[in-house]
């Protein structure tokens, strides 16, 4: 088992890595909790145990679940159940659960505590560790939400061994991601040892800008295509998928900036194709209509802005000429 200091001052919290840690939520929850309440969804298999009365909490399947209607059931069934500011949340389940409990977490009685469970690797080594928390709307994915901490997270890697592959795979598309924020050779590293090493890389980012300010913009590494992909394919990809295609293509755009040259994006290219991951764009979606969606993106601050790679390593990169972008699509095409 690794242990993870996210170091926020007196918001600091661990985050628990490896098998079987879910067996630790008794420990985890704080001393004078009263009660918890699980959020969940009906197909996740893992039971736990937080050795104080529960309630459980079942919320629609997939990404459905991810609306302001349920938080607002959700947050109903607190009220009746009679819910307080001395009780505590527990998250059970993918960044879909995590990122809605702590959604409620943060805004039932203006914020209780709350604890994740993340049972899927996407949400273990991205959408469970940092804070941000929020749910969909018809406009837009995490269009409401808001950065409340837990108290702790625990990413207990058996859960992994019953993912459906494609959902594995997803996973992969964000650790893959890391290799090039300063993770190296993660696939060199045990299942485990590997989530440890994302989620350090996740918590110094976390740590040094939690509210996006700046730096933390690195997480989002391959995903203003990624984004893009998504709305336009109807989510035909999945997450980590798109975030594969999103960063050979954020490789070819800092390849013909002159930021890297061709061996650096072999390296991407290699590291995507060893994990098994998607690298083409599919050609059924059109070069225009995505590049249309950089201009909505939440990160895009200052005319057509990317997350780049570098001579200084990754950083934000702003006012991207739109021929470039274009030209970039069919290198991954
Ligand atoms: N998933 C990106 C972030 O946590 O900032």
């Amino acid at each position: 088992m690794k242990t993870i200091e996210v170091g926020l001052g007196d918001r600091s919290y661990n985050v628990h890595v490896g098998q079987g840690v879910r067996g630790m939520l008794a420990e985890v929850i704080p001393d004078e909790a009263r009660r918890v309440a699980v959020i969940t969804q009906e197909s996740i298999p893992w039971a736990v145990d937080p050795g104080v009365e529960q309630l459980e909490v079942i919320v629609p399947p997939g990404e459905a679940a991810k609306t302001m209607a349920t938080v607002e059931s959700v947050c109903r069934r607190l009220a009746e159940w009679g819910c307080t500011r001395g009780d505590v949340i527990v998250a059970v389940g993918g960044g879909v659960v995590t990122d809605l409990a702590g959604f409620v977490a943060a805004v039932y009685h203006r914020g209780i505590r709350f604890v994740s469970v993340p049972t899927t690797l996407l949400a273990q080594v991205d959408a469970a560790i940092g804070g941000k928390t929020g749910v969909n709307l018809p406009e837009g994915k995490n269009l409401v939400g808001a950065f409340w901490q837990p108290s702790a997270v625990l990413c207990d890697t058996d859960t992994l061994d019953t993912l459906p592959p494609r959902e594995f795979l997803s996973g992969t598309g964000e650790v893959a991601k890391y290799h090039f924020l300063g993770g190296g050779a993660l696939d060199q590293l045990d299942l485990s040892d590997r989530v440890a090493a994302c989620v350090q890389l996740k918590a110094d980012v976390v740590a040094a800008d939690e509210r996006e300010t700046g730096s933390r913009a690195v997480l989002n590494y391959g995903h203003t295509l990624a984004h893009a992909i998504e709305i336009v394919g109807g989510y035909d990809l999945r997450h980590g998928e798109a975030v594969s295609i999103g960063l050979v293509y954020a490789a070819e755009v800092a390849r013909l900036l002159g930021r890297i040259d061709v061996q650096r994006v072999g390296e991407h290219r290699q590291v995507l194709e060893a994990y098994g991951l998607p690298s083409a764009l599919p050609e059924a979606l059109e070069s225009e209509e995505l590049l249309n969606l950089f201009a909505h993106d939440k990160k895009a601050i200052d005319g057509l802005t990317m997350v780049l790679d570098g001579p200084l390593g990754v950083e934000t990169v702003v006012g991207i000429d739109r021929a470039v972008l274009l030209q970039a699509m069919s290198t991954v095409r």
